[in-house]
């Protein structure tokens, strides 16, 4: 488990990722998204496997949920095994009313958004502070080492500002689990989600990027335990 995962404990992200758990049913077949957020999600699923013998099997974003996941008790399958999931779960940089997302932070998209997409309903789980008009945070970049200065340059031409993503406390960049750099790049605020998504998706040596168009609901946690949904 990352440091991610043992950041302090947040009572709106433990709100949101423990009611979105009351939405998995017997028998799904569930997407484990990556993050803190749906760290608690995962948690609460276990607990429902051994206390409630809730039948579920789950599919990971990432090794850090993967072993989340088997300290906690949810049995895992593959897409390959599974391709068609209930529901997934997991969390957000940012998203807005339309129910745009930004993800990425922890730089699981790629796969993130593969088993989404696999999903009858994605839920994400966030905490209020999340939540915005427009969005405006740096869009998550999953970029192939080998085309990663064609990619910087292109996203420089469309209006963006890039930066590699560096490795904490080490010298280098960060490696996704699929073995690729991720480039964060900032519009300012993202008036047309959709047509970004389309100029970025065309750059060759982009893997994927953070821009999620197909988010169904979001709980959003409150401190008292209480949820808003949306
Ligand atoms: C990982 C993600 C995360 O879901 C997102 O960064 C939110 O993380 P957290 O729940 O820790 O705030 O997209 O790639």
């Amino acid at each position: 488990m990352t440091d991610r995962n043992q950041a302090k404990e947040s009572p709106e992200k433990k709100a949101a990722g423990i009611y979105a758990a009351s939405l998995v049913k017997d028998g799904d077949a569930v997407g484990l998204g990556t993050g803190s957020t749906v760290a608690y999600t995962i948690k609460e699923l276990g607990r429902r496997v051994r206390e409630e013998n809730l039948n579920i099997v789950g599919v990971v974003t990432s090794y850090q949920s993967e072993m989340i996941a088997i300290d906690a008790g949810v049995p895992l399958t593959s897409l390959a095994e599974t391709p068609r999931l209930n529901i997934a779960i997991d969390g957000a940089d940012q998203f807005d009313e339309n129910l745009f997302a930004i993800k990425g932070g922890g730089a699981a998209h790629t796969r993130e958004k593969i088993v989404s997409m696999s999903a009858d309903r994605f839920v994400v789980v966030s905490d209020p502070a999340k939540k915005a008009k427009t969005l405006s945070v740096f869009v998550p970049i999953e970029v192939m080492p080998f085309g990663r200065a064609l990619v910087m340059q292109s996203l420089k031409d469309i209006g963006g500002d890039p930066t590699l993503r560096a490795a904490a406390k080490k010298d280098g960049p960060v490696i996704t689990d699929n073995g690729n750099f991720v480039v964060d790049c900032t519009f300012g605020e993202i008036k047309d989600p959709k047509e970004l998504a389309a100029k970025i998706s065309q750059i060759p040596g982009v893997v994927e990027h953070g821009i999620f168009m197909n988010v169904d609901e979001v709980v959003i946690g409150n401190a008292d335990g209480t949820v808003e949904i949306i």
